[in-house]
C-alpha cells in the first residue's frame, strides 16, 4: 500500500490549481440515470477512487461511461438494472443516491443498506421517510432494502436534519415524478445548488436549491444536458490550511471563495491575510495561529470535512482551541495521530480542547479516513522532520494528485509505492 513522505517544516509558496468537487460530481454523475440521453459532464475530478467507483457502479446499473481528463460522458446501453451491487455500496456509501432516481423511474429498486464507517453509524432513516412520503413501500431482504412504488407522488416533506445525501435522493426522485415536490429544512451545502442546475438542465423546473426550502416540478421524461461542477470547496479549504500551518504565501486558482465563508472567517481570526477575487484564493500566514473555536454545522456553518485538518492548524495555536463536532458522532480519530507528533488534544465527546505547542515533530502515523488522513497531510507539512502517512488511499478518495499539486507550491513530498 503506498505512503506519502513528507519533509516537513517548510514554508509553502506557489498556486494549486483547484479540482472538480467530488461532492457535487458524485450525485451529479448519478442523476444521469434519470435519464436515455446522453450527458456530458465536465470538470469531474475522474481520477479520484471514490469517481472510479462512481462510474463501476453506473456501468453496473446499464450505463456506458467514457472519461476523456475531466470530461466524462454518461451513455445509454439500453434498459437500466434496479439493483445496486453491494461490492460498490460497500465501497462507497453515496452509491445509495442510486435508489432515488431508479426508484421515480421504474417504481421498484433494490439497494444493500450502507453499513457505518469510522465517523459514525450514518443511517439512512431520512431517505427512506422521504421516500415512503412519496407512496413508496419498503422491506428488507439479506441486508438489502427494496422500495417500490406504482408511481412516486409529489409531496411536501421536512427532513428531521438537513441531511446533505437525503436531499440530494429526494431531489433526484422528485426531478423524475411528475407534480410539485417541495423539501423543507433541506441541506443548503454549494453542492445542492450545483445538483439543482444539472436537474434543471434535464428539464425538471428546481426552485431554490441551496435553501433550506426545494421546490422541484419533475417530468417522467426528461432529457440529455451538459454541465460543468462547481470547485471542490473541501479541497480548496484543506490547502488553505496547509498554508496557514505550514506558513507561506498560496494562491488557490479556480476556487469559489463564497462556498467556504466561514473558513475564510476562522483563518482570518487565526491571523492569515486572505485576498479573493471571482476565481481564486490567496492566503498568507507568517506566524503562529491564533486559539479559534469552531463549531461544525450543517452549512453554511463550519464543515466537518474541514474539522480534522483545521485541528491540524490549531495544534500550533497560541493558546487554548475548543473544536465541537455535531454533525457525525466519532470524527476525533486524527487526535490520537496528532498526539504521536507532539500535539496536546484532550478529547471529551464530541468537544475536543487543543493546548497549542510551538511546533510538531514529523512521526511515522495512519489515516483513518479521508479527512483524517488530510488533517495528516496538513500537519505533516507543518512539522519539523520527516512524517510518513500510511493507508493513503483514504487520501486518494478525495484529493487528485496530492503530492504533485503540492509539490507545485514547494512542499517536499513524495509517494512510496
Ligand atoms: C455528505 C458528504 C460528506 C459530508 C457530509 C456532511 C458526500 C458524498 N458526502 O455525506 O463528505 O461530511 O455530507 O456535510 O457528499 N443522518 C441520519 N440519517 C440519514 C442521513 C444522515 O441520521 O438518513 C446523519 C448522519 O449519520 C450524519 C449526519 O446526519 O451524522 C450528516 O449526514 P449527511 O448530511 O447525510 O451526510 P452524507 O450525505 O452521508
Amino acid at each position: 500500500m503506498d505512503k506519502l513522505v513528507i519533509e516537513g517544516g517548510k514554508p509553502l509558496n506557489g498556486t494549486i490549481k483547484v479540482s472538480g468537487a467530488k461532492n457535487a460530481a458524485l450525485p451529479i454523475l448519478i442523476a444521469t440515470l434519470l435519464t436515455d440521453e446522453p450527458c456530458v459532464i465536465e470538470n469531474v475530478p475522474s481520477t479520484l477512487r471514490d469517481l472510479r467507483t462512481t462510474f463501476r457502479l453506473l456501468e453496473s446499473l446499464g450505463k456506458k461511461v467514457v472519461v476523456e481528463g475531466s470530461t466524462v460522458k454518461v451513455l445509454s446501453t439500453g434498459s437500466l438494472k434496479t439493483q445496486a451491487p453491494y461490492d460498490i455500496v460497500k465501497q462507497m456509501r453515496a452509491s445509495v443516491l442510486a435508489a432515488g432516481p431508479l426508484l421515480a423511474r421504474f417504481g421498484l429498486v433494490r439497494v444493500p443498506i450502507p453499513g457505518g464507517c469510522a465517523i459514525g453509524l450514518r443511517p439512512i432513516d431520512i431517505h427512506l421517510k422521504g421516500f415512503e412520503a412519496m407512496g413508496a413501500r419498503r422491506i428488507a431482504d439479506q441486508g438489502d432494502i427494496i422500495m417500490s412504488a406504482p408511481k412516486l407522488n409529489p409531496v411536501t416533506i421536512k427532513l428531521r436534519f438537513p441531511s446533505v445525501g437525503a436531499t440530494q435522493n429526494l431531489m433526484m426522485a422528485a426531478a423524475a415524478t411528475e407534480g410539485k415536490t417541495i423539501i423543507k429544512n433541506a441541506a443548503r451545502e454549494p453542492e445542492m445548488e450545483d445538483l439543482g442546475r444539472f436537474l434543471q438542465s434535464l428539464g425538471a423546473d428546481v426552485r431554490g436549491a441551496g435553501t433550506a426550502v426545494v421546490t422541484i416540478t419533475g417530468k417522467t421524461k426528461l432529457h440529455g444536458a451538459r454541465h460543468r461542477v462547481i470547485p471542490d470547496r473541501i479541497e480548496a479549504g484543506t490547502f488553505l490550511l496547509a498554508c496557514a500551518a505550514a506558513r507561506g504565501r498560496v494562491k488557490l486558482l479556480g476556487a469559489d471563495a463564497s462556498h467556504l465563508t466561514a473558513v475564510l472567517s476562522a483563518l482570518k481570526k487565526a491571523g492569515a491575510k486572505i485576498k479573493t477575487g471571482k476565481s481564486w484564493i490567496e492566503i498568507s500566514m507568517d506566524r503562529r495561529p491564533k486559539a479559534v473555536t469552531v463549531v461544525t454545522k450543517p452549512h453554511p456553518g463550519f464543515p466537518t470535512d474541514l474539522q480534522a485538518p483545521w485541528m491540524s492548524l490549531m495544534t500550533l495555536c497560541t493558546g487554548f482551541a475548543k473544536v465541537t463536532e455535531t454533525v457525525f458522532e466519532n470524527r476525533f480519530l486524527h487526535a490520537a495521530e496528532l498526539g504521536r507528533m507532539g500535539a496536546q488534544i484532550a478529547v471529551s465527546g464530541r468537544t475536543a480542547v487543543v493546548a497549542g505547542v510551538e511546533s510538531l515533530s514529523g512521526a511515522p502515523i495512519m489515516a483513518s479516513d479521508i479527512r483524517a488522513g488530510a488533517a495528516l497531510l496538513v500537519a505533516g507539512l507543518a512539522a519539523k522532520g520527516k512524517t510518513t502517512i500510511a493507508r493513503v488511499y483514504h487520501i486518494d478518495r478525495g484529493y487528485e494528485t496530492v503530492e504533485r499539486k503540492l509539490s507545485g507550491a514547494g512542499a517536499r513530498l513524495e509517494r512510496l509505492k
